[in-house]
């Protein structure tokens, strides 16, 4: 990822950078020099070896973002720690087996919601008021295909994902003045954690449809988020980019 032209080695916040596209996020951004604050709700080998390798570039901790105490706690320690933000990649996010809203228990409709949206809401705001002292920054907030299409047993995550990007937009109206750009990833459908229990004959119904035919690699999708974080993009904000190979066109 480009590194934004300010002074002194960047800092982002990352969310949900054990795992999957976050980690990816993660090890590419320590490799173009940034400085990463990123936290997931448990560790794992890639967090150890990552806090061993990089002592003074990387900082993790475990916070679960349904705690908003402990999320904006996270926020203004990475930036005690770090001095600035620069970048906020809201990335973490719950989705967990298809379930139908006819029998979905009300806990679980708040589980998915808090992870899915008020959590980064909740993050959000709390690193942009960091940024809006430098009056400077990019927010990049990972959603959905499911924001977009619907997906039957994925309506909670669906509305939630649909919020964020609605959050977005208009976050980037209040935060534009303020020199900080909002913008939403739409990524289709790609191998990780979160998608091992999607089934074959599911994975071939979504290659079918897409125009494509096959699904994203997970690098695919990293490489749209170093666009809307570096510079390149520096006039593009209140967007939604979506990659998916076209199954929503
Ligand atoms: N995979 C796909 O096909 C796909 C498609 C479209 C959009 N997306 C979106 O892309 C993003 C990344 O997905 P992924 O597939 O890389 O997911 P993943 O492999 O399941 O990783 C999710 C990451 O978020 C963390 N996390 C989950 N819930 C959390 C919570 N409540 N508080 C703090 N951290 C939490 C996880 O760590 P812990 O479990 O330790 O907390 C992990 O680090 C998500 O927003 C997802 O909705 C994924």
């Amino acid at each position: 990822m480009t590194r934004p032209e300010t002074s002194g080695d960047p800092v982002a916040v990352v969310s949900g950078g054990s795992r999957g596209l976050g980690r990816l996020a993660v090890e590419r951004l320590l490799g173009e020099g940034w400085r990463v604050a990123a936290f997931s709700r448990s560790a794992n080998a890639f967090v150890q070896d990552t806090l061993a390798g990089h002592p003074d570039r990387f900082w993790w901790q475990p916070v679960d973002l349904a705690d908003h105490d402990r999320t904006r706690a996270f926020a203004a320690a990475a930036a005690e720690r770090f001095g600035r933000i620069d970048l906020l990649l809201n990335n973490a996010g719950l989705l967990g087996r298809p379930e139908l809203l006819l029998t979905t228990a009300v806990s679980r409709t708040e589980e998915l919601i808090a992870a899915n949206l008020t959590g980064p809401i909740i993050l959000t705001q709390a690193c942009a008021k960091v940024m809006a002292r430098r009056k400077s920054g990019t927010i990049l907030n990972v959603s959905s295909v499911n924001a977009v299409r619907g997906y039957r047993g994925a309506a909670v995550y669906a509305a939630a994902k649909a919020g964020l990007d609605g959050f977005s937009r208009s976050l980037a109206r209040e935060l534009g003045p303020l020199g900080i750009r909002v913008n939403s990833i739409v990524p289709g459908f790609f191998e990780s954690d979160m998608t091992t229990d999607v089934t074959e004959e599911s994975r071939e119904r979504i290659r079918r449809r897409t125009p494509l035919g096959r699904l994203a690699d997970l690098a695919e999708i990293a490489d749209a988020i170093s666009f809307l974080a570096s510079p390149r993009s520096s006039f593009i904000t209140g967007q939604t980019l979506i990659v998916d190979g076209g199954i929503t066109c």
